[in-house]
């Protein structure tokens, strides 16, 4: 039997780390680029690069994902995040390969009061949010859509490492606010499900996050717990007390109904309790802190 092929796009990032290493202990052969090895806004190079793999799928973890920084330079995040999307998309299509693009929570305004499922409308509130949601447009029905939220895992910085930076400096105030709400997920929980839908070949929206609403205070909270240091240290602060002020909106409801996975039978990721404290550990491990 042939192995199966994947290129993984944006492959140096969170989430591209933990798909190259999930696919590679599920016995693909995996083509981990990232973006200086094939930069997604280049047309001519992403053709290239599919037309001469020709992989069984493509994952793309390539994104621009500061969300303040978007806010500046919409027509940058738009070309990573949309148009990048759509050469990804075309010579997918012209190679045979099945896509698989990521998507996020911030398409949503977060204004409605349950969790978003897949069949809500989308109303991005930032340039990031708009440039990925024109991205999920351009990936075409053909692929499947993945929306996850609030990564977090062992490789680069992210909330969960910038927590326990900051609890190792006692005199530091801790301050997360109380007012967004959403789901942690930690990558390699979310490659393992990404894993499965690109081998199932599952097309469509697929909301797919942690279980377990939380807003970062709480989130806050249990990393401090788990890193063995006062949970009562950290305080509750509304957004619009942050200083400075984040340049770009977040949805205050940020939680996503993984409904197409419940449909699907398809096992839903652990819930916050259990894997928070499992990525605590492995950090402590890797002597992240
Ligand atoms: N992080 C989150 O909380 C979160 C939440 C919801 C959804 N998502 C989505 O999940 C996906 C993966 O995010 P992540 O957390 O792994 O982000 P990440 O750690 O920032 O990784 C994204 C990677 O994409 C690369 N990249 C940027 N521009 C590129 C380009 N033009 N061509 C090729 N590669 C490019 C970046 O490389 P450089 O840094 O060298 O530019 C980076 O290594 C994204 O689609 C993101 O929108 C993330």
């Amino acid at each position: 039997m042939r192995v199966p092929t994947l290129l993984v796009t944006g492959a140096r990032g969170q989430v591209g780390h933990e798909v190259e290493a999930a696919f590679t202990r599920a016995g693909w052969q995996v083509t981990a680029v990232g973006h200086r090895e094939l930069d997604v806004t280049d047309g001519e190079a992403v053709a290239a690069a599919l037309h001469g793999l020709r992989p069984t799928a493509v994952v793309n973890a390539a994104a621009w994902t500061d969300v303040d920084a978007c806010e500046a330079a919409p027509d940058r995040a738009r070309r990573v995040n949309a148009l990048g999307v759509r050469h990804l998309a075309a010579a997918s299509a012209a190679a045979g390969a099945f896509l698989c693009h990521l998507s996020t929570d911030h398409v949503f305004d977060g204004t409605q009061a349950a969790p978003y499922r897949e069949d809500d409308a989308p109303h991005p509130l930032s340039a990031y949010g708009r440039s990925k949601w024109e991205g999920e447009q351009e990936a075409g029905p053909g692929a499947c859509v993945v929306r996850t939220s609030w990564v977090c895992g062992r490789h680069g910085d992210n909330a969960v490492t910038t927590i326990l930076r900051l609890a190792g400096q006692p005199e530091r105030p801790l301050a997360f606010v109380d007012d967004q709400r959403g789901c942690l997920t930690v990558d390699s929980d979310l490659a393992g499900t990404l894993l499965r839908l690109v081998t199932d070949r599952r097309a469509g929206l697929h909301h797919v996050t942690g279980q377990g609403p939380a807003t970062w205070y709480e989130i806050a909270r249990r990393v401090l717990a788990a890193a063995g240091h006062d949970p009562d240290r950290v305080r509750p602060v509304a957004t619009a007390e942050l200083r400075p002020p984040r340049a770009a909106p977040r949805p205050a409801n940020g939680v996503l109904d993984n409904a197409v996975l419940r449909r699907e039978g398809i096992p839903l990721l652990p819930p916050v309790e259990e894997s928070l404290p499992a990525l605590v550990a492995e950090l402590r491990a890797a002597q992240r802190w």
